[in-house]
């Protein structure tokens, strides 16, 4: 049967794809269709037609699927932020582990390697430890507020719906965040609504208000609130500071970024202190972090955790290795890994990470890590000497082909590849299995009730 735009079918969903969509065959031919799970019976209409597959969209849910569960959030289904809270949990982790598994396979091209299923999340609900919210001078209308004539839809700050760059739905509560993030939010979005300045718009870039970012310290239990606005207007921000630290014992920190920038990135050109700390502080282990409002930390601290004791087990350490850590960020492997490495030397191309990583070592007492700024494709022909086991943990886009060609250049014993992208893992070990072999894979779930998943892979020089 030929599949055409508009059509529309009743299907039977059979599989989950990378990227959260539901998959249904006609006759063979690939249909993705969003917000459906495996085992769905669904009325759908094509709205999309391509060479090799179709997208559509759900007209009516015939039959749930039994894999089913009720989400917590009541935007879910409309917030691009978790797609899979309908999923079940257990259910969530085996998808994920097919995914990396199908990586490996159709994109790495190597067969049979070992991947374990996915290590669960500790918390599934309220394990982010850093939320940005976007303020908006156009909302996003949910289904029940379309009939309703006295919302005002000219301001809402919360997520963004998908495929939206400037609505936001109006959030008022987020549960993958700690649940004071959302009373916090509340109040926020109270005062901003009171004020005299107007939300920025996504479109005409005007306004004031920007985006609200919260980062939690699981270990302590404190807050940071970072307000991002178009300019400075202290006498604006400062009563909502004042107004939060009062209320809420937990907030330790306020600070204010502020951009001018048309680029919707919730990073100030510059940032002024406002209340208590700077920074917040966050436990790894034994070690302690000090987290600046625009330092890279990973977003479920728990999560961290776990993933970091893989790649320690993966790694393999007597005490006597160097170990080189290739973008190692605000060196939270390295620390980790300090006191079972003789010494590990990290690269980074941020210099206020750099800075954060030398800081940290300082503060945790460790002594035998240090770190070199730069791009890493410019450092590595640099050195000479071959390290004994290598940390790769790049970027969603992966590795750049000069930089795998100097990792096979350097040629480490081993190499324990971190990953929050199956698909440039998968492509990068592909590259690099001339000399080494996959042994095995370890997803690790960070991000609970979306279809990312993290991945640490171990690989060992193959001898001659
Ligand atoms: C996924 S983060 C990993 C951070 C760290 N390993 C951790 O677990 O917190 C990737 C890091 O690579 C850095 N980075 C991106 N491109 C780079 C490049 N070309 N050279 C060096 N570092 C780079 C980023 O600044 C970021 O800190």
């Amino acid at each position: 049967m030929d599949v055409k735009k508009g059509q529309v079918l009743d299907l039977r969903v059979t599989d989950i794809a990378f990227g959260g969509k539901g998959l249904a065959k006609v006759d063979g031919f690939a249909v993705f269709i969003d917000k459906t799970v495996p085992e769905d019976q669904v009325r759908v209409r094509i709205t999309r037609k391509k060479k090799n597959y179709a997208e559509a969209r759900v007209l009516e849910l015939i039959s749930p699927s039994p894999l089913r569960t009720t989400p917590r959030c009541s935007y879910s289904g409309y917030c691009g932020g978790c797609k899979w809270q309908f999923l079940e949990y257990d259910k969530q982790l085996e998808y994920k582990t097919s995914h990396v598994s199908e990586s490996i396979e159709h994109i790495g091209l190597m067969k049979g390697v070992l991947v374990h299923r996915a290590l669960a999340s500790e918390k599934i609900f309220g394990y982010r430890n850093k939320m940005e919210f976007s303020c908006s001078d156009q909302r996003w209308l949910m289904p029940e507020e379309l009939e309703n004539k006295d919302i005002e839809k000219g301001f809402g700050i919360g997520l963004h719906a998908p495929g939206t760059f400037n609505k936001v739905i109006d959030i008022d509560a987020c549960h993958i965040q700690p649940e004071l993030g959302n009373q916090i939010l509340n109040d926020v979005r109270d005062y901003i609504r009171q004020s005299t300045e107007p939300v920025y718009g996504l479109h005409s870039h005007e306004g004031f208000w920007r985006f609200l970012m919260l980062r939690h310290s699981a270990s302590k239990n404190n807050w940071m609130v970072n307000i991002i606005t178009s300019t400075l207007k202290k006498d604006v921000v400062m009563p909502l500071a004042e107004q939060l630290m009062e209320c809420y014992p937990e907030v330790t920190s306020v600070v204010n970024n502020i951009t001018a920038r048309k680029a919707g990135i919730a990073i100030g050109e510059y940032e002024e202190h406002l209340l208590g700390e700077s920074f917040i502080t966050d436990n790894l282990g034994p070690y302690s972090f000090k987290i600046s409002a625009n330092s890279f930390f990973q977003t479920n601290t728990k999560g961290a955790e776990n993933l970091y004791s893989v790649v320690e087990k993966y790694a393999g350490l007597t005490g006597n290795e160097h170990v080189l850590d290739l973008y190692s960020g605000t060196g939270t492997i390295p620390i980790w890994l300090s006191s079972s490495a003789k010494e590990i030397t990290g690269i980074e191309i941020v210099e206020s990470a750099v800075h954060d990583a030398r800081k940290n070592c300082l503060d945790n007492q460790v002594d035998n890590c240090s770190f070199i700024l730069g791009d890493i494709k410019d450092v590595l022909p640099t050195l000479s000497s071959r390290p004994d086991v290598m940390i790769i943990d790049p970027p969603r886009t992966g590795m750049h082909k000069d930089v795998v060609a100097s990792v096979l250049g350097l040629a480490p014993q081993r190499i324990v590849y971190v990953s929050c992208n199956p698909s440039t893992m998968a492509r990068d070990i592909g590259m690099l299995k001339e000399k080494y072999n996959l042994v095995e894979v370890q997803p690790v779930d960070m991000f609970p009730h979306t279809y990312h998943i993290e991945s640490v892979a171990r690989l060992e020089r193959i001898e001659e």
